[in-house]
C-alpha cells in the first residue's frame, strides 16, 4: 500500500527538493525505514532506484521507482545498483543473524558497499545508525552499527551518518513491543537497566532528517545525532503507554539484569521475535552517549515528544494506515524463499476442501482478505493460536505478528505466521508458512466460476522429505479436516455483497 500524499511526513520540511542532483539509491527499501523513505523521495520529484535482495512480485509498491536486485554481501551486483547514483541511502540491517555471523556480515556488506560506491563515483552515502558510544556501549548490536558507520566513513565518498535511539511509529518494533507488554502484562518487571535514559524519536522525524540531510549539502559527510523531544527511561516509556491506553499497571523492580532472559519472556506477550526484542532492549543500556546537536542548527525541526509519537502511531493503526512494519523484512531473506509456483515437482502432500456458492467473487475475496490478525480464524482460532504458542517456544514467529492492515492484503504482507505469496483480486490468495516446520507449507484460497456460481476452495500444500516432516503432516491431518472445512464455510457465510463483511 502506498501512502496518500497527505500522509507523507516531509510536506512541511523547510529544505527545498533538489531532484537535479541526480538519481538516489535506497538500499534496504523493503525494510521499515526504507519503505517509508521511498514514497517521500518520489513525491519530492527525485529519480529513485530501490535495491532489493529479490525481485518483489508487488511491483505497485515501487511504481515510479526503478528496481534493482542486489545483495550487499555479494559485490558482483552492487555495481549495477550503484551505477549512475548521486546519493545512496544505506539502510541495510539484519537483527536476526546469529551472533557469530552478525558482526562479519554487517561489516562485510558495508565494506562492499563503500568500495563499489567509490568505484562508481557516488557523491554521498547516507546511513542511519544507532545512538551509542563506540567504546562504552554494552550492546554488540549498537557497537556493530557504529562500526558500519566507521567503515562507510573510511572511503572517498562522503558518508553522512545519522544516529538515532529507539524509533517510535506505527508498525515499528519498539512501539509494538511496548504496546503489547503494556496491554498484556498487568505486572511489569523492571530490571536495573529500565532506569537508563533514552531519547526515542518519532518515525516522521527520522524520515524528515533523512530527506533533510540530502537537501542540505553542508550536512554531507558529517555525523549527527537525531533525538525526540524528551529523555525518558524504559519504565517511563511503559508508563506513558499505560496512561495513553488507560491501563493500570504495576511496576515491580527485579534484580535480574539479563536482557536475553527479559527478551525471551517478552516474546510470549509481544509479536516481535526474541532476537529483535533483545537487540532493541540492549539499546536501553546505552545511557551516556554524548549528543551532537548540530543537526538542530542545520535543519531546524521541532521533533515530537514520545507521547505525541505514540498517539499518532495508535491513530494510524485505528485508521488502518500502517505503510511499513518491522515484519516486512522478517524473517530475513524471506524474499528468497522458494515460491510454490517455482517448485520443480508438486508438493508431496495436499488437502483440498471446497463449496459452491451464489455469492460473488468480489465479496468472497474481500472476506478472505480479512482473515487472521484481530479478526482471527473463525471457530478454530484457538487451534491457530496454540500452534502459534508452540512456534514461539521454538523461537519462531508465532501468530501474534498479526497483520499490517485489517482489510486489505498485498503480496509480501504478513498474516500471523503466514506471508502473502500471491494475490489476484477475486481469484486467488496464496499464503506461505513462516512458522517453524519440518518442511515447506502453503495455504491457497481460490474462487473459480462454475455453472453461474462460484467454487470457493482452500488447499493446504506441504512439501517434505524427512521422516519428521511426514510424521508432522500425519499428526496434523485430523485437525485439517475440522479447520479447513470450517474456514471456507465461515468465509462463505460471513461474506457480504457490496462491501463491509461481518466481524467474526
Ligand atoms: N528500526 C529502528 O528502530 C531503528 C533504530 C535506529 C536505527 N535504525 C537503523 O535504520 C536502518 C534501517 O532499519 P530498519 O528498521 O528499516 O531495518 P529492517 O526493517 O530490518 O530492514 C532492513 C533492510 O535491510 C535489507 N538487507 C538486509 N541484509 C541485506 C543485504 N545483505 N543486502 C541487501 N539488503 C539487505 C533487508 O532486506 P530483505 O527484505 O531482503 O531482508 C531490509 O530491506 C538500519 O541501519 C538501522 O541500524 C533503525
Amino acid at each position: 500500500m502506498r501512502p496518500n500524499p497527505s500522509d507523507l511526513f516531509c510536506n512541511d520540511l523547510p529544505t527545498k527538493p533538489q531532484p537535479e542532483v541526480g538519481k538516489i539509491l535506497v538500499a534496504g527499501a523493503s525494510g521499515y525505514i526504507g519503505g517509508r523513505l521511498v514514497p517521500e523521495l518520489l513525491n519530492r520529484g527525485y529519480k529513485v532506484r530501490v535495491m532489493l535482495r529479490a525481485s518483489i512480485a508487488d511491483k505497485d509498491r515501487w511504481s515510479g521507482a526503478e528496481m534493482v536486485v542486489a545483495d550487499a554481501s555479494a559485490p558482483n551486483l552492487l555495481g549495477q545498483a550503484l551505477d549512475g547514483i548521486h546519493t545512496a541511502y544505506y539502510l541495510i540491517h539484519s537483527m536476526l543473524l546469529e551472533r557469530n555471523q552478525f558482526e562479519e556480515a554487517h561489516i562485510k556488506a558495508s565494506i562492499n558497499f563503500r568500495k563499489i560506491a567509490e568505484e562508481k563515483k557516488v557523491q554521498n552515502i547516507i546511513y542511519l545508525g544507532g545512538l551509542s558510544d563506540l567504546q562504552t556501549s554494552p550492546s554488540p548490536h549498537f557497537r556493530i552499527r557504529n562500526q558500519v558507520a566507521e567503515e562507510l566513513r573510511k572511503g572517498k565518498v562522503p558518508a553522512t551518518i545519522l544516529r538515532s535511539d529507539l524509533i517510535v511509529g506505527s508498525g515499528s518494533a519498539s512501539f509494538e513491543i511496548i504496546r503489547h507488554l503494556v496491554r498484556n502484562c498487568p505486572v511489569l518487571l523492571m530490571p536495573p537497566w529500565a532506569n537508563a535514559k533514552l531519547q526515542p524519536i518519532a518515525i516522521r522525524d527520522v524520515i524528515k532528517y533523512l530527506v533533510g540531510v540530502l537537501e542540505t549539502p553542508d550536512a554531507w559527510g558529517r555525523t549527527f545525532d537525531i533525538v525526540g523531544a524528551d529523555s525518558l527511561t524504559f519504565k517511563d516509556l511503559l508508563k506513558t503507554m499505560a496512561e495513553i491506553l488507560g491501563k493500570k499497571r504495576f511496576f515491580v523492580p527485579c534484580s535480574i539484569s539479563s536482557v536475553e532472559a527479559y527478551a525471551y519472556a517478552a516474546g510470549f506477550f509481544t509479536p516481535v521475535p526474541v532476537q529483535i526484542t533483545r537487540c532493541l532492549l540492549e539499546g536501553c543500556r546505552n545511557e551516556g552517549a554524548s549528543l551532537n546537536n548540530e543537526i538542530r542548527r542545520l535543519l531546524p525541526n521541532q521533533t515530537l515528544s514520545y507521547r505525541e509519537a505514540i498517539v499518532r502511531a495508535l491513530s494510524r493503526e485505528d485508521q488502518d494506515k500502517i505503510y511499513t512494519r518491522w515484519s516486512d523484512a522478517y524473517p530475513p531473506a524471506h524474499e528468497l524463499a522458494i515460491k510454490l509456483d517455482e517448485l520443480q515437482e508438486a508438493p508431496t502432500y495436499s488437502s483440498y476442501y471446497s463449496l459452491l456458492t451464489d455469492k460473488s467473487a468480489s465479496s468472497l475475496f474481500k472476506r478472505i482478505c480479512k482473515i487472521g490478525g484481530r479478526e482471527g480464524w473463525f471457530n478454530s482460532s484457538w487451534l491457530w493460536r496454540l500452534r502459534g504458542v508452540l512456534d514461539r517456544v521454538l523461537m519462531g514467529v508465532g501468530t501474534s505478528r498479526g497483520r499490517k492492515n485489517a482489510t486489505s492484503l498485498n503480496v509480501n504482507d504478513v498474516v500471523d505466521f503466514w506471508r502473502v505469496e500471491d494475490c489476484r483480486p477475486d481469484e486467488r490468495i496464496l499464503l506461505r508458512a513462516e512458522m517453524k516446520l519440518p518442511g515447506r507449507a502453503w495455504l491457497e484460497f481460490r474462487i473459480d466460476p462454475e455453472n453461474n456460481k462460484n467454487r470457493l476452495s482452500v488447499k493446504a500444500y506441504y512439501q517434505t522429505r524427512g521422516v519428521w516432516g511426514k510424521l508432522y503432516w500425519y499428526a496434523f491431518l485430523p485437525f485439517h479436516i475440522f479447520i479447513f472445512k470450517d474456514l471456507i464455510t465461515q468465509i462463505e457465510r460471513t461474506s457480504v455483497e457490496g462491501g463491509t463483511n461481518h466481524k467474526i
